[in-house]
C-alpha cells in the first residue's frame, strides 16, 4: 500500500465514523513506558536548572537538562471517578499514548562512557544498552527517535501511523528547542537505511527508527574512546499481552522505507493583502514554558481575544526554518475567531512575505469545530489552523518517504506553536482528528494544491480538573 492508498483509507468522514465500531480494550492497553529490564541504569541529576542559566560541566548534567526540558514527565493527571493517576510529559502526544522512544549514542561526552543509551522517562534515568563506538557521525550526542506504532494503533487503529509521524515531529522539535536554549544545535535527518539502523541498535521488532537528531555545540566533551561494542544485559519489556496487527500500518511503513531523491520542487510563494505587524513580547522563558506546557481540554469561548501582534508571533514561530534535511511542504490556513484587528474569517499564511491572504470572511466557529470532528475546542479557541501539506510534491521529491517528512514537519510546527502560545500566556491543542475531504471542500483545495494533515487550536484554556500538578 503506497502513501496515496493509505492516506485515502485513513480519512475520517461521517460514514467512516458511523461504520467504526471500535471499543478500547483497557486490559490490553500498551504500557506507555519501554524499559530494558536488567540494563545498567545511570541517574540523571534531578531538577536541572533552566537552559541558558548555567553551563553543564559534565555529560550527566548535560543530558539531564536536555531531556528534562524536552521529554521528561512534567505533570500528572487524576481521573476523578477512579483516582487513577497517569503521567504527562514535556512533549505532547496524541491520546497521551507516547509512541516515540528516545535512544541516544554518545561519543566523547565528559565523565560519561561512550555507548548506546535509552531514556527512561518514568524515573529520569538513562539505561545503558551498550558501551563502545556506534558509527552515527561525529556529534557528541546523536538521538535516534523511534516509534512504537502499536501504542497508537491500540486506540486509533489504521490512522495511527499518521499520529506516530506527528508525534516524532513534536519530539524532535521539543529536543531541538531545548538544545537551542542550551546553546546547541540539533539537526534532524530522516534519510537512512531503516533496517540497518534498527539492527545496529538491536531495536525490538515493535520499534521503528524515524529520525536521527545529532546534537552539537555547547557540550562538555573529552576525547572519544575507541573500543568494540560491548552489549549490556537487558531485554525490552512486552508492552501488552496481545499485539493486534494492522496491515495497512505495516504496509505504509514498508513503502516509506525506500530512499528516493527526485528533483527539488520549491514551495509556492505568494503574498496576502494583510501585512503582519511586529511581534508581541514573550511573558515566559523557554524553560518555564517547556515545563508548564499543556494541551487545553477546551477553550473559553466568550469575547476575550488575542492581538494581531500575538498572532504574528505565533505564525513567525511556526514558519521560521527548521534545521533538517527535508521540509517546506506545510502551509498554514487559519480560522480567525477572535483576533483584534482581523475580521473573523479564513486566511492563508504566506511566510515569505509575512502576510495573510483573505480566503473568506464571516464567523467560522461552527465550521472550525465541525471540521475538527465536532470538537468544540476548535470553535472556542481564538484561532484554529488547518496545516495543508503538499503531499503530492513531497512524494514526487522523496518517494513515499515524503509522506513521513510532511507529517514530521507538521508535528514540528505544532510543537513550536505549543511553546509560542505558552510563552504568550495562551494555550494550544494539537488536533489530529478532522474530516479530511470536508476540509478540502471548504478550503477549495484540489489534491495537487495540498491536503490537510493536522489541525491546531490556540486560545484561553478552561480549567482542567484532572491536572494534579
Ligand atoms: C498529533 C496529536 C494529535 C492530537 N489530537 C488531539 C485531538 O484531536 N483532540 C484533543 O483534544 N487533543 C488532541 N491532542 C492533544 C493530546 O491529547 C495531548 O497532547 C495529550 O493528552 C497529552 O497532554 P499534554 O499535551 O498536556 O502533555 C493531540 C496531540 C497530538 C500531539
Amino acid at each position: 500500500m503506497g502513501w496515496r492508498a493509505y492516506h485515502e483509507a485513513t480519512k475520517h468522514s461521517s460514514e467512516s465514523l458511523h461504520r467504526s465500531r471500535h471499543f478500547l480494550d483497557w486490559a490490553n492497553m500498551p504500557d506507555p513506558f519501554r524499559h530494558y529490564e536488567g540494563a545498567p541504569l545511570i541517574d540523571l541529576p534531578a531538577d536541572p536548572p533552566h537552559p541558558g542559566t548555567s553551563q553543564p560541566a559534565a555529560g550527566a548534567e548535560f543530558l539531564s537538562q536536555l531531556l528534562y526540558y524536552s521529554a521528561a514527565i512534567s505533570a500528572t493527571k487524576v481521573v476523578p471517578a477512579t483516582g487513577y493517576r497517569y503521567a504527562l510529559r514535556v512533549n505532547p502526544s496524541s491520546g497521551n499514548l507516547h509512541p516515540t522512544e528516545f535512544h541516544f549514542v554518545t561519543r566523547g561526552l565528559r565523565d560519561w562512557p561512550d555507548g548506546l543509551y535509552h531514556y527512561r522517562p518514568s524515573s529520569h534515568m538513562a539505561e545503558q544498552r551498550a558501551l563502545g563506538r556506534f558509527d552515527l557521525g561525529d556529534a557528541p550526542v546523536v538521538f535516534v527517535l523511534t516509534s512504537i506504532a502499536w501504542r497508537e494503533a491500540w486506540k486509533y487503529r489504521e490512522r495511527a501511523y499518521r499520529y506516530c509521524l506527528h508525534d516524532a515531529g513534536h519530539a524532535w522539535q521539543s529536543l531541538a528547542m531545548a538544545a537551542e536554549a542550551m546553546g546547541c544545535m540539533a539537526y534532524a535527518e530522516g534519510s537512512f537505511d531503516d533496517d540497518a539502523l534498527a539492527e545496529a541498535l538491536r531495536l525490538s521488532s515493535d520499534e521503528w527508527p524515524m529520525l536521527l537528531v545529532p546534537v552539537d555545540g555547547a557540550i562538555p566533551t573529552r576525547e572519544p574512546e575507541g573500543g568494540d561494542t560491548v552489549w549490556s544485559p537487558g531485554e525490552p519489556n512486552e508492552l501488552s499481552a496481545e499485539r493486534i496487527a494492522y496491515p495497512p500500518i505495516d504496509e505504509i511503513h514498508a513503502a516509506t522505507k525506500a530512499l528516493v531523491t527526485g528533483a527539488d520542487e520549491p514551495a509556492a510563494q505568494g503574498c496576502g493583502e494583510i501585512a503582519l505587524p511586529q511581534h508581541a513580547p514573550a511573558l515566559q522563558s523557554f524553560g518555564e514554558a517547556a515545563r508548564t506546557r499543556r494541551s487545553a481540554l477546551d477553550f473559553e469561548g466568550g469575547d476575550r481575544g488575542i492581538g494581531l501582534d500575538q498572532l504574528a508571533t505565533l505564525l513567525d514561530a511556526a514558519a521560521s526554518p527548521l534545521e533538517c534535511g527535508f521540509g517546506g511542504f506545510v502551509q498554514l490556513h487559519l480560522y480567525a475567531h477572535r483576533v483584534a484587528g482581523l475580521e473573523p474569517g479564513v486566511y492563508r499564511h504566506w511566510p515569505g512575505s509575512a502576510s495573510l491572504e483573505t480566503l473568506r470572511l464571516g464567523d467560522q466557529r461552527v465550521m472550525a469545530a465541525g471540521l475538527s470532528l465536532g470538537q468544540s475546542l476548535a470553535g472556542n479557541a481564538c484561532v484554529a489552523f488547518s496545516m495543508i501539506a503538499g503531499l503530492e510534491r513531497a512524494c514526487r521529491v522523496h518517494g513515499d518517504r515524503g509522506y513521513r517528512y510532511a507529517h514530521f514537519e507538521a508535528g514540528a510546527i505544532g510543537q513550536r506553536l505549543y511553546l509560542a502560545a505558552e510563552r504568550l500566556g495562551l494555550r494550544a491543542t494539537g488536533v489530529g482528528a478532522f474530516f479530511d475531504d470536508e476540509v478540502h471542500r471548504y478550503l477549495g483545495l484540489s489534491p495537487d494544491q495540498g491536503q490537510v494533515i493536522y489541525h491546531f487550536a490556540i486560545g484561553y484554556p478552561v480549567h482542567d480538573p484532572r491536572l494534579a500538578g
